[in-house]
């Protein structure tokens, strides 16, 4: 995937939204107008998204609380000559033009980062949605691997240019369900619907409450400026495919059999507590985390639309020791952040702070007053230079809209 210039994802920007997405959105067409000679017809535009709250629930039925995030995907396309129906792929950042056929008869196959284009094509093609050829360049302001969902990014992007270029509009729900279909069926990760969800509906308004078993979204407001999101990348790159992610998601099935309930959403810390002796250690705590988690989220989301940061903060904390000691998707290197975080305190301006996404690397998320940032950033990348000799990546995120096409004639 194709990246923008380094100083935009590996410095501390406190840009507003429309700025940072204005650089993505206008680097994308300029790589296009290079590549294709001629001014894209399509940018479509896809954000990440950053967990409040709600980690590894979204699969057990259960609570999250995201926000999408002011760093995209942009996809610049035009309609392209010739008939046969493929996709012309440009990255900048591998440098690398990939042809993919629009007939889904493409399966997945390298280079990896296609794969994910590939497999909502196959989506789209199953749903008898005819498309001509198109040309396209990809341009991302999200780090990669970093757990801020590029992949699903990549593929709500991919899924809004079909929309566009088949004349169709998917519903959201379903939208979302067939980029997670492409990442189950093309990336190899099981994933749940959190990541692709958030990067549909995303709303500038606030945080996402997610009911996972009915998809049914709530916008929690979140525009106290006095608060803000800031974001902490490891720089430790998480790989979902290598086996662990799956792995849990496994432990929770057995979990929900062992306790006799559908999904462990159905369950209740109680019910855990009752069966313990009878349950597999292991099983006993990934089941603790997901029904505990499920209480913190739906918790936060009620404490944020009060206003209470604070509340909001230490449920954060306890969602971290709870991956960390019972579900076990922390990593040193995501703990001594979440450390320092703590450390600094309310003094300093820190509410709450917590590794986000799958884990095993990427980022931690970190309630701050907004006042504090700069220096909280500052504080972060040193004090983790110092812990673990490694370099972090910070920037702060307000709320951004879902993913959207952007008019290339209204970008200056
Ligand atoms: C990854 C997955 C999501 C979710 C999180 C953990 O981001 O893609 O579906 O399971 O991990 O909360």
């Amino acid at each position: 995937m194709s990246s923008l210039p380094n100083n935009i994802t590996s410095s501390w920007s406190p840009a507003p939204a429309e700025a940072s997405h204005g650089v993505a959105v206008r680097a994308a067409g300029r790589v296009f107008h290079e590549r294709f000679g001629a001014a894209p017809r399509w940018l479509a535009v896809a954000p990440g998204r950053v967990n409040l709250i709600g980690e590894h629930t979204d699969y057990n039925g259960g609570y999250v609380l995201p926000l999408a995030i002011d760093r995209h995907v942009v996809i610049a396309a035009a309609p392209a000559a010739g008939d046969g129906g493929r996709l012309r792929v440009y990255s900048a950042a591998v440098d690398t033009t990939v042809d993919i056929r629009l007939d889904g008869s493409e399966p997945p196959g390298e280079p990896s980062w296609a794969n994910y284009l590939r497999g909502v094509v196959r989506a789209f093609a199953d749903r008898g949605l005819a498309l001509g050829s198109i040309d396209a360049a990809i341009v991302s302001d999200l780090p990669l691997g970093g757990g801020l969902s590029s992949s699903a990014a990549l593929e709500v992007a991919t899924a809004t240019l079909l929309e566009k270029a088949a004349g169709t509009t998917l519903d959201p729900e379903e939208k979302a369900r067939l980029c997670r279909q492409a990442e189950h069926d093309f990336a190899g990760v099981p994933c749940g619907v959190m990541d692709q969800l958030a990067s549909v509906v995303g709303d500038a308004a606030g945080a996402l409450l997610i009911d996972c078993r009915s998809e049914q979204v709530r916008v929690i407001p979140f525009a106290d400026p006095a608060v803000s999101v800031l974001i902490c990348n490891t720089n430790m790159k998480h790989a979902l495919a290598d086996g662990a992610y799956a792995r849990r998601r496994t432990e929770c099935a057995e979990a929900s059999l062992q306790l006799g309930v559908a999904t462990l959403r159905d369950a209740t810390p109680a019910m855990v507590e009752a069966a313990n002796g009878k349950l597999d250690p292991v099983i006993a705590r990934r089941a603790r985390h997901v029904t505990t988690e499920n209480l913190r989220t739906v918790a936060a989301a009620a404490h944020l639309e009060a206003g209470e940061f604070a509340e909001v903060g230490h449920l954060m904390y306890a969602s971290h020791r709870s991956l960390r000691d019972d579900f076990e998707v922390s990593s040193a290197e995501l703990d001594a952040m979440v450390d320092i975080a703590r450390e600094i305190g309310p003094a300093g301006g820190v509410l709450g702070s917590r590794m986000t996404g799958g884990g095993f690397g990427g980022c931690t998320v970190s309630l701050v007053r907004t006042d504090f940032v700069a220096s909280v950033a500052g504080t972060m990348a040193a004090e983790y230079r110092k812990r673990t000799g490694r370099t972090a990546t910070t920037f702060v995120s307000r709320p951004a809209q879902g993913a959207h096409v952007v008019d290339p004639l209204t970008v200056v």
